[in-house]
Formats: C-alpha cells, structure tokens, sequence
C-alpha cells in the first residue's frame, strides 16, 4: 500500500511496531473520552469556502518565537518515541530539519539530546518534565543550554498519570518481573523486523537523557510506574519560576486547558503556552483543545502565542486550528506512526502531506498567507 494520509502510516506501523509499542502511542486514558472528543471537536470545526481569489501562490510560513517555520507545525515530545524506528528520534528531527520545522525532544526520549543534535546538524526543541531530583531537572536544562536548544517546553499536565488501561494488558506497565517480560517478549517475536533491526542492532533501548537517573536501560518494565514514582508531583507555579530563572531562551508552557491557568503561566514566565489535554492521555473528561481554545485566546488578550495539540491528523485540521487562532499545532500520533511505518522517510512523507493538504485547505478557503 502506498500511505496516502496519517491514518495509513498508522496502519502501517501497527503491522511493523511491537503492540506495546504500538497501543502506549495509539491509546488514550481511561474510557478514552477525551481522545475521541480532540478528534470530534476538530472535525467539526467549519471552514469557509471562498471562490475566485488568485491562489496560484500560496504562503504557510509563519514565525514562532523568532524562529521562521516553514509550516505550523511541530513535532511534539513523545516519550520512547525512538523505539518505534532505530534511533528514532535521530531520523524524526533529520525529516523535521529538512521540512524546516520543529521538533520537541522528549525527557524521556531514547536519543539524548546529544545523539539528536548531533545526528540533525542542530539542537531541537527540549521538553522538561520535572522528575523529583531537582539537581537533575537542573542538569536537564543546563544541558539544553549547552547544547543550543531553541525553545524549552515544560510539560505541565502529568503530575501523575492518568490510568491507560492499554498499557497494562500490553505488559508495558503494572507488571514487573517474568510475566511481563515474557508478554512483551512475545509481542516482539511477533515482529521480526523490528527486533533485528531495532531491538538487536539498534541498541542502546535506554532513556538516553536521564541515563544518571535512570541507568544505560529503559525501565520498560513498568514504564508508566517508573513515571509515576519519579515524576514531581509537588511542582507548582513556583517551580515554573525556577525553571524561568534557569532558562534565558523561549519558555513554552505545555498542558493549558483553563484560561486561569494560561493567566499563571505568563505571569510566572512562560514566552508561550500550549493549550492541550496530552492528547486524551491524561485526565479523561478533560474539554478538547478545540473547545479550549477561545476562553484562553482572549484572556491571554495576544500577550503571548497560543500554541494547540490534539486530533491534527491533516493539513485541513492544521487550518482548523489556525482558524481558531492558533499560531502553531504540535502533533504526536502522526510522526510517530509515519516513523513506525518508514522511519525517517516516513516521517518526511507525513510532513508533505501536510503541508500540501495545507496549502490546499489554504486556496478552498482563498488565503494565500497564514501570516
Ligand atoms: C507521557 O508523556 C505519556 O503521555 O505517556
């Protein structure tokens, strides 16, 4: 099959990708309510149709934070996001760079920082999640700093998290020991090309930035059990402060759903926020982006630029977030399916998708700029 769309790269990494691997990136929390609103509450945001306006050269350049994006679009942090290819997270940000885009790399990625910026020629995006080590969570940044990261994103909504029922009967998490090694063991004998090529000869499987932490493996063995002991859950606006103090770059603030909130955020520092619901993995029941949207936009008033994730799974919803004022979306399940499916390539094929579908939606609806 050759992929037309993002729900074909999933299919296709649905075939290539162990099931754990698989469900922990395609699942939501709980009854998974709040995934299925992210994607109804988009698809039924109603562009307009204009007709007879000169479209034959159309413009998706925007900038963001002073950088120039060739799209809206950025690859959100994933955690082990790097297993679902070798060295995922190498060959993720390479397809970004060359899309002239940008990419958050996850706390908890695979890659390190490092090995990312390395293997793109340039430092990515870096997402901090704050573990309850505070000198490490200082070494994260530092780190980022060292490396010329463009933009820090904190990840705010995961304090703790939210049951994902998928991940338990996958054995990714909640059972230690034999039993489920033995359950994951088999989910990857059941994709050999996945397990020579990743598995076996695309080694190290560690969290490549938290390896102090953590040690030289992955605790996939209750992976969500390791979060949800190491995580701070105590962080508070606070904690957004010290990282401000810490952080002289662009300081994004991601898991915004209530307008007081993004009030905090700006008050304590963010440069901007990202209004999301950690695409429905988080608290189930939670409003969708989409419904979110407005009550932020106009109590933040434009003092800073309002970012949105969940449900993009086209250039048209790409729009559909922009119509909403959004200045940028981040997308998750996308680039990782399409890296799942065909790695690097892949990934480089979702992202022209996107902007063709975007340009596209852009001309149906007679705009030549998004700026
Ligand atoms: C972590 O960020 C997760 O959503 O699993």
């Amino acid at each position: 099959m050759t992929p037309a769309n993002v729900s074909d790269y999933r299919a296709l990494s649905a075939r290539r990708v162990p099931r754990f691997l698989f469900d922990y990136v395609d699942g939501g929390s709980y009854a998974e309510t709040t995934l299925a609103r992210n994607l109804a509450d988009l698809e039924n945001v109603v562009l307009d149709q204009r007709v007879m306006v000169d479209v034959s050269a159309i413009d998706t350049r925007v900038t963001l934070l002073g950088q120039a994006l060739a799209m809206p679009v950025i690859l959100a942090p994933v955690g082990l996001a790097g297993l679902h290819a070798r060295r995922g997270e190498v060959q993720a940000w390479r397809a970004a760079r060359a899309a002239g885009i940008a990419m958050a790399l996850s706390t908890v990625s695979v890659c390190s920082l490092a090995e990312v910026t390395a293997g793109g020629g340039a430092a990515p995006w870096f997402q901090l999640y704050l573990v309850k080590d505070r000198g490490a969570n200082a070494a994260l940044i530092a780190a980022a700093r060292d490396q010329g990261a463009p933009a820090l994103v904190l990840t705010v909504d995961l304090p703790v998290p939210g049951a994902r029922y998928r991940d338990v009967r996958s054995s990714l998490t909640g059972a230690p020991g034999l039993a489920g090694q033995l359950h994951r063991a088999a989910q990857v004998a059941a994709r050999p090309r996945w397990a020579l090529d990743v598995g076996l000869a695309g080694g190290p499987v560690a969290m490549g930035n938290l390896t102090q932490l953590v040690g030289a493996r992955a605790p996939l063995s209750d992976y969500l059990g390791w979060i949800a002991r190491n995580f701070d859950a105590s962080a508070d606006w606070d904690s957004l402060a010290w990282v401000r103090s810490l952080w002289p770059g662009p300081l994004i603030v991601k898991g915004i759903l209530h307008p007081d909130d993004a009030a905090l955020a700006f008050r304590h520092g963010a440069d901007a926020v990202v209004v999301s619901n950690h695409g429905g993995r988080q608290l189930d029941g939670a409003v969708s982006a989409v419904r979110a949207l407005p009550a932020i936009l106009d109590r933040l008033g434009g003092a800073i630029p309002v970012l949105a994730d969940g449900g993009v799974r086209s250039g048209l919803d790409v729009l559909r977030y922009r119509s909403l004022g959004a200045s940028a979306v981040l997308i998750g399940r996308p680039w990782v399916w399409a890296l799942g499916g065909r790695g690097e390539a892949g990934v480089a094929d979702v992202l022209a998708m996107l902007r063709a579908e975007l340009k596209a939606a852009m001309a149906l609806t007679g705009r030549t700029r998004l700026a």
